[in-house]
């Protein structure tokens, strides 16, 4: 074979061998069970159709539609990824039943038969009745195929009040609110559904459908009805409800066995339902032909982004599974937007900023700068018109903030790291400067948190404006005063750039003011010096190590063990109020060796991101081993490849970013243009930033898959002798760059010694 024959062969060949390899390593499983809710259904890079079964086990709820056992509801085409709270979506659900429907509007549940089965672009499962379902998606439709057992008869089941309720009793379950459904005499129908509440507390929202059956119906029934009554048949192929208590859906029933349905989800309205599905999944589209298109997209525009020379399969099932699950939500809702008209993009199903803003945005960033730019340009066009950027979003609708407001750290880290573009700055510092300064009206109110705002913005700006801290009048108030101390960090970078200079000045000053609630009297296992809560009479007495905090108190879901690292904008402070290196070293060690009062663990918390800085934070007293070998004992610990590889809620994906981050070597300092070096777990990584630029990564001495030697001792930064245990941004990232890392058995002093920047101490 001549030279130019074997290469014009590899061009050919390579995409499809490739695609078929990177895909083939997404685990859909992965973190689906113990509370990691990854969402295993079929979706595209950010789309708004996530297609997916929806299960029913008594008392429990299902946060991404799946549970591993318990009946099947429905296979609905709305879902999030990996979040806890209260369910959101399961909404324009179809549900194969087999024989005659009685009462189709009484929440009818089938049992499941055999595990469900999934790999990128395909879902499928097999009811007890025997019904096969298969499933694949484009971004704003889906596709089903049933294969209904034979000499049967098969019905498909269209109940629009479906939806993934709550049953945890916080008055956060979603209700249908009412809807209708009409059938056509093309046997395709149309409709749409009004739903209200959720995590985020939404109010009525809708949502428009259009779906297509590949073959005529023997017959179509449309209901109406209440749960007491049953439902009553409506002979006009149509029916419709104003109130949520009376229910609507439809029944189509079939002769053949094998039927496939095609149905558009729209924001807007029926007739762009019915475009969306024209347009993505036309008449007569094969089944294994979207399968295809779906694994393409995601090898294309998402997996092949990170490619490694590691065959070892666990770790590129880590690696792949990863990178898969962050890139679910946010939703590009680009033209779908209900709210109001603009030219700018527009994301939504944000969940949460407070989990995503310490290792995913920076990644996001990395791997999609594209995506990225708009999601930024679409968070200011949310300010402009609502008047508030959100910390969490979800059927377009802002709530529920749980700390800061933490947009602010976003916006401050997208800027610092050159994101320009189309992006308006001045709008943007704009959007920072609301929250930063203007309280947001409390309504409606929060029965959780009645004291303020967990809408958007800063609900307790009144006291961080006149008091510069915050007080028990409001609720969650130290993670609130260490969150706001971050967020006006932010504020002084953005005002830095756009040469606001009273600006950066002021907010400077005020990020500097977690200080005000360190009490360098309080105590806890021997150490001194916590974030406690306290009012105009001075500090209250805490117990540092309690981290049963929830709404309604001075710590969100963690303790001020954990609170009291928060302000890495300032770790030098903090080093030094915590009493020195040596303190701080005995202080970090301690957080993984001791246990909490009451629970049976280590103080540091892997399930919730309040802790995912922690284990680096030796960088900053010139430890950079130590933050190797605990990084790396938590990676290797509480993550894994089974279905309870995720140490707990997914939360949109933000806890496999911090795992991607551990794997790569760096770690972000989100608001700066820092990172923080580790130790990669790969002898070979590239990571293809754009335009032609990559930055590579290569270690000798390691294993390759994060075990073996992990210990730096020497580091050549583009070709350079590396010194210091830190980089920025434009060293790497902005013409990529390689780094190449030396490791071996135990800590070297490899490093001058020149600690990461602390800006605001
Ligand atoms: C991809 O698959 C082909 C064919 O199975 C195999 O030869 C090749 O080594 C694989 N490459 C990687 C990176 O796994
Ligand atoms: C599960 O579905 C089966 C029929 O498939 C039914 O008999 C059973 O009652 C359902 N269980 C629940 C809890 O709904
Ligand atoms: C269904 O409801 C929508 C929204 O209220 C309405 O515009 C439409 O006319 C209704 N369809 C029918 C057939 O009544
Ligand atoms: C639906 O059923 C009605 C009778 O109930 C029939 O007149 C109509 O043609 C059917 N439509 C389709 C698309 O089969
Ligand atoms: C059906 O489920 C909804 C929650 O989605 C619940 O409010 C309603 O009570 C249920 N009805 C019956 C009859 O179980
Ligand atoms: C693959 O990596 C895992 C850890 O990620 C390790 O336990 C296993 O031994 C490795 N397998 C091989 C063959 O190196
Ligand atoms: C987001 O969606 C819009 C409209 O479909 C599209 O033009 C844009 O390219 C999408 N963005 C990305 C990053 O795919
Ligand atoms: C900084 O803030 C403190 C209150 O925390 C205030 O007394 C001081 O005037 C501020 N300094 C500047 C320069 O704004
Ligand atoms: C801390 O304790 C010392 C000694 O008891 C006392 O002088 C000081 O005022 C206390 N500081 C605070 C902030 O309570
Ligand atoms: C501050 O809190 C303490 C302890 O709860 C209380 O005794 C004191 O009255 C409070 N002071 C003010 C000004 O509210
Ligand atoms: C721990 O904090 C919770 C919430 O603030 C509080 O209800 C509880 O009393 C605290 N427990 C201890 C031991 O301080
Ligand atoms: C980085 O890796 C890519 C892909 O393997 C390669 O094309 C590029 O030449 C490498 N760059 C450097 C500077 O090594």
């Amino acid at each position: 074979m001549g030279r130019w024959y074997t290469m014009l062969v590899l061009s050919l060949l390579e995409p499809a061998v490739r695609a078929a390899n990177l895909t083939s390593h997404v685990n859909l499983f992965l973190g689906t069970q113990s509370g990691g809710n990854d969402f295993p259904g079929v979706a595209r890079p950010f789309g708004i159709v996530k297609l997916g079964p929806d299960l029913y086990v008594s008392g429990t709820d299902s946060y991404s539609g799946y549970l591993s056992n318990g009946n099947f509801s429905g296979f609905s085409m709305m879902h999030e990824q990996g979040t806890g709270g209260a369910p959101k979506y399961g909404t324009v659900s179809q549900l194969p039943l087999v024989g005659d429907v009685s009462n189709p509007l009484s929440n009818i549940t089938i049992g499941r038969s055999g595990a469900d089965e999934a790999s990128v672009g395909y879902y499928k499962a097999k009811t007890s009745e025997g019904t096969l379902v298969e499933l694949s998606a484009s971004a704003h439709a889906g596709i089903y195929q049933y294969t209904f057992p034979k000499d049967t008869t098969g019905n498909i089941l269209v109940d629009v009040s479906h939806v993934l309720p709550s049953y945890r009793g916080q008055g956060l379950s979603q209700h249908y609110k009412g809807g209708n459904i009409t059938i056509f005499h093309d046997g395709h129908y149309e409709g749409h559904g009004v739903y209200d509440n959720g995590w985020n507390r939404s109010p009525d929202w809708s949502i428009y459908f259009c779906g297509h059956f590949d073959e005529a119906p023997i017959s179509n029934k449309t209901y109406s009805g209440t749960d007491a009554k049953g439902s009553v048949q409506q002979s006009s192929g149509h029916a419709s409800s104003s109130s949520g208590s009376t229910r609507v859906g439809a029944v189509f029933t079939f002769k053949d066995t094998t039927v496939i349905s095609r149905v558009g989800i729209s924001w807007l309205s029926t007739e762009k339902a019915c475009q969306n599905v024209e347009n993505e999944i036309p008449e007569d589209t094969k089944f294994q032909s979207v399968v295809a298109d779906a694994q393409s997209e995601w090898d294309s525009e998402v997996l092949s982004k990170v490619t490694t020379s590691n065959t070892n399969e666990t770790t590129l099932e880590l690696l792949y599974t990863s990178l898969y699950f962050m890139h679910l939500i946010p939703t590009n809702q680009t033209g779908e937007n209900p709210s109001w008209t603009s030219s700018e993009p527009y994301y939504q199903d944000i969940f949460t900023y407070w989990d995503l803003f310490r290792c995913s945005t920076a990644l996001m960033q990395v791997l999609q700068p594209v995506a990225y730019e708009e999601q930024i340009r679409s968070l200011i066009d949310i300010w402009r018109f609502e008047g508030y950027m959100p910390d969490a979003r979800s059927s377009n609708y802002n709530g529920r903030t749980q700390g800061g407001s933490n947009a602010d750290n976003i916006l401050a880290d997208a800027y610092v790291k050159g994101v320009r573009g189309a992006v308006n700055w001045e709008d943007g510092y704009k959007a920072m400067l609301k929250d930063a300064e203007v309280t947001p009206p409390n309504y409606p109110v929060d029965p959780m948190a009645p004291d303020s705002s967990t809408k958007e913005g800063r609900g307790a700006l009144p006291d961080w404006l006149s008091l510069g801290y915050i007080t028990p009048r409001f609720s969650r108030a130290v993670t609130r005063a260490v969150e706001y101390s971050c967020n006006d960090f932010g504020l002084y970078q953005v005002a830095s750039g756009l040469k606001k200079e009273d600006d950066a000045t002021k907010y400077l000053n005020r990020s500097r003011n977690w200080r005000n609630h360190w009490n360098a009297n309080q105590t806890s296992l021997g150490f001194s010096g916590f974030v406690v809560p306290r009012n105009e009479s001075g500090f209250i007495e805490t117990d540092p190590l309690n981290d049963s905090g929830y709404w309604g108190d001075p710590y969100y879901e963690a303790s001020s063990w954990a609170y009291s690292w928060a302000s890495i904008h300032d770790m030098k402070k903090i080093i030094e109020a915590m009493g020195g290196d040596e303190t701080v070293l005995d202080r970090l060690n301690t957080m993984f060796t001791e246990g909490a009062s009451g629970s049976s663990g280590i103080i540091f918390d892997p399930t919730n991101e309040p802790m995912f800085n922690i284990p680096y934070l030796y960088h900053y007293i010139n430890r950079q081993d130590l933050s190797v070998s605990q990084s790396r004992n938590i990676a290797k610990s509480y993550y894994g490849v089974g279905v309870s590889g995720l140490p707990g809620n997914s939360d949109a994906g933000a806890m496999q970013t911090w795992l991607l981050w551990n794997m790569i070597g760096l770690y972000p300092v989100t608001g700066q243009t820092t990172f923080l070096i580790h130790s990669p777990w790969f002898d070979s990584l590239t990571i293809d930033l754009g335009d032609g630029k990559h930055l590579n990564v290569t270690s000798k001495g390691g294993d390759g898959n994060g075990g073996g030697d992990i210990y730096v001792q020497s580091l050549r930064v583009n070709g350079k002798d590396w010194k210091k245990n830190w980089l920025t941004w434009d060293d790497i990232f902005v013409r990529g760059g390689t780094l190449e890392f030396e490791l071996g058995e135990s800590a070297s002093g490899w490093f001058t010694g020149e600690v990461p920047p602390s800006p605001a101490s």
